[in-house]
């Protein structure tokens, strides 16, 4: 093989590797920007019902068990995390870490993960598991009527 040939051939695979990385990096950050198109659709609860508080219903469909969905608290405008710790058991909570304010991390093994400083807030009560927080993440009542879970008013 030349040396032409080599340097030929080194170029063309820098440039597919180039490539690579760009396809690479484009496919993640679309993957990241489906995750809110894929969220449930949350909806207007009737008025006078037990969800006056947020005016959220979201399909328990859309929370699996051991999972959770976000969807957005139109009081406040922040995420919140609907969870399923265990079949049949739902809880909610802001995603606003109480420490300084970063958006949590969906639940993850029962735990959301603060990544700005590394808090660790329980998923099913939202105390705190390590700090530097010291306040647990605020709660939402959740009551499911039929296949709806309709979120109550911010406890804490
Ligand atoms: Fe979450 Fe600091 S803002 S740990």
């Amino acid at each position: 093989m030349s040396r032409r040939a080599l340097v030929d051939g080194g170029i063309a695979a820098v440039a597919l590797g180039g490539a690579g990385l760009l396809a690479g990096s484009l496919t993640a950050t679309f993957g990241r920007d489906e995750l809110p198109a894929a969220a449930p659709t949350p909806t207007p609860a009737p008025s006078g019902s037990a969800a006056a508080g947020t005016g959220v219903t979201v399909p328990a469909a859309s929370v699996p068990v051991g999972g959770s969905a976000q969807v957005k608290d139109p009081a406040t405008g922040d995420a919140l995390y609907v969870v399923q710790p265990k079949a049949g058991q739902y809880c909610a909570f802001s995603s606003v870490c109480t420490h300084a304010g970063c958006a949590v991390d969906a639940p993850k093994d029962n735990q959301m993960y603060c990544p700005c400083h590394g808090s660790r807030f329980d998923a099913t009560t939202g105390a705190v598991l390590n700090g530097p927080a010291t306040k647990p993440l605020p709660k939402y009542a959740v009551t499911r009527k039929g296949d709806q879970l309709e979120l109550g008013a911010q406890q804490t």
